[in-house]
């Protein structure tokens, strides 16, 4: 969290907020990541919902968040249906041809789940196995990266969650995906037995943003109001609330 503090304090200074009226925007997303965004009695909850609350409420904006699933939060942001998502979605190049994203708020980087007694060591050693991943994440690029792209060694799944599953039945042998999903579904869920490894070689950083349709004129007042909630201490708020272990 404090090198992200510091990258965003180098990005500028803050500004007043938003006034008037309040217009609510839709945020859709894919609860299904704890514990950034999932689903606690009907409720989309997380560190992401809080975050994006914060940052809307700063530009002057109420929010209604609502769970569309991955791969239809991204048609809904490329049609103008929904004014933003937030899903831990990492700035990616290849997204930034279709979409704008705010400033990046969260560091971030993929990793490897396995069984404990899996002989698996690092991002070299998946080579052969069968692997679960999310699908259109970043950890299926990770993973055809190391592969090939139409290996059918990989297994994609619709949300985070069945690619665990997968690999909690025995149909994979490991599931790539986000660090500190992976490191808190470990937490959560001791009686399954799975361990994470990292590999910084293999892996790069990546950074979440707030995902917007291009040209979106949200852009100038969530960048200002992201740098805000950064500054005046919300943001450390939530990140304890969520990710402090
Ligand atoms: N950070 C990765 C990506 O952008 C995975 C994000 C998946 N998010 C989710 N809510 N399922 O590709």
């Amino acid at each position: 969290v404090f090198s992200l503090l510091f990258v965003l304090s180098a990005c500028g200074t803050s500004t007043t907020s938003g006034s008037g009226e309040k217009k609510t925007l839709r945020i859709v997303t894919d609860a299904t990541y704890a514990p950034f965004e999932y689903q606690d009695k009907g409720e989309v909850v997380g560190f992401d919902v809080d975050f994006v609350k914060a940052v809307a409420k700063e530009a002057g904006y109420d929010v209604k968040v609502e769970h569309v699933g991955w791969d239809p939060l991204f048609v809904e942001i490329k049609g103008k249906t929904a004014d933003a998502a937030i899903s831990s979605i990492t700035i990616t190049d290849d997204r930034k041809q279709t979409y704008d994203f705010t400033i990046p708020y969260f560091l971030s980087k993929n990793e490897i789940m396995v069984p404990k007694k899996s002989d698996i060591k690092n991002a070299q050693d998946l080579k052969g196995k069968v692997i679960a991943v999310q699908n259109g994440t970043t950890g299926q690029d990770a993973v055809e990266a190391l592969i090939g792209k139409n290996n059918n060694k990989l297994k994609k799944f619709e949300s985070n969650n069945l690619a665990i599953l997968e690999l909690k039945g025995g149909g994979a042998d490991a599931v790539v995906s986000d660090n500190t999903v992976i490191e808190t579904y470990i937490k959560n869920n001791p009686k399954d037995n799975f361990k994470f490894i990292e590999d910084d070689t293999t892996f790069q950083k990546e950074f979440y943003g707030i995902l917007l349709p291009k040209g979106s004129k949200l852009k100038a007042d969530f960048d200002k109001a992201i740098k805000k909630v950064v500054e005046n201490g919300t943001y450390e708020k939530i990140y304890k609330k969520w990710l402090n272990t």
